[in-house]
């Protein structure tokens, strides 16, 4: 039998050197996603993009993943978007938190998707499919990202259109933010696509790349190197193939130790 995901009792287990936080609310979108947010513990921190690694304890055992933190660094909260598998051995539990209910998180934050990662450049381009949003959703909502980038473009591609509605929600939520709204302005272009249903908006972002119709849409120029930046987030399919054609344009892959134009995380969970 699965082992409950409430652990609101006194004999809860916390591993040592690992945070239990309080869930305060949980969202589902779609039987396949939802997002919940929890207590930020007082001296826990890291730069928006980066991910943490989430546990609940299942039986004795506690069971970890990476997940990026879909909240900003300055937030007083964490907020998580995950998908749910049936027999995924995290998921399988963690889609069944409420408020209340307690989370583990390992103590240190890491993670590519960082904006010190990337050269100085004037257009940020943010590729994800699905759960792969959730780096962006921290980095959209920081206002260093535009201090450094005079245009932002989040690309999110999904099968079905209930599975965007997270994006849409969190770019109203920019637009409702009083002081995020200033900063964002009309720097932040959101890009929303779906494979496999109809939608004003159809196809892989891959496929939109090639045929040249992301940019004529947005109403941008083709990838160049010399302005251009990149961040990609999805499964690893998409990431190999994405990647491609950021080279293909000649712009090159950078980490935390050496910037360049664009950088992938690859501990996605999918
Ligand atoms: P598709 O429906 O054509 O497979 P998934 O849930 O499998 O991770 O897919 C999320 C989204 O990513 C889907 O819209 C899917 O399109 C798209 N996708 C899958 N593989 C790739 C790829 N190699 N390159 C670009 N997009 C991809």
């Amino acid at each position: 039998m699965n082992a409950p995901a409430k652990t609101d009792n006194a004999e809860l287990i916390v591993p040592e050197g690992v945070y239990a936080e309080t869930v305060l609310s949980v969202t589902h979108y779609t039987d396949r996603l939802f997002r919940f947010r929890m207590t930020r513990p007082a001296g826990f921190r890291f730069r928006s993009g980066e991910f943490a690694m989430i546990g609940l304890m299942v039986g004795e055992k506690p069971i970890y993943r990476a997940y990026s933190i879909a909240s900003p660094a300055w937030d007083e909260e964490l907020e998580f978007f995950s998908i749910k598998v049936p027999d995924g051995p995290l998921t399988q539990h963690l889609q069944r938190i409420q408020p209340g209910d307690r989370v583990l998180m390992r103590k240190k934050p890491t993670g590519t998707l960082v904006l010190d990662a990337l050269t100085p450049g004037k257009r940020l381009y943010m590729f994800s499919t699905g759960t792969g949003i959730a780096p962006f959703a921290s980095l959209i909502r920081d206002p260093e990202t535009y201090e450094k980038f005079e245009e932002v473009i989040l690309t999110h591609t999904c099968r079905e259109v209930a599975e965007l509605k997270y994006g849409f929600d969190l770019v109203e939520e920019i637009r409702n933010h009083e002081f995020l709204n200033e900063i964002v302005g009309d720097k932040l272009k959101h890009y929303a696509t779906v494979t496999r249903e109809d939608y004003p908006f159809q196809g892989r972002i891959t496929d939109l790349m090639e045929s040249g119709k992301l940019y004529s849409d947005l109403g941008v120029p083709p990838l160049d190197p010399a302005v251009d930046r990149g961040m990609i987030c999805g499964s690893s399919a998409m990431l190999k193939d994405t990647k491609a054609l950021l080279e293909k344009a000649g712009l090159t892959e950078g980490a935390n130790n050496k910037p360049a134009e664009f950088v992938i995380e690859r501990a996605f969970v999918g």
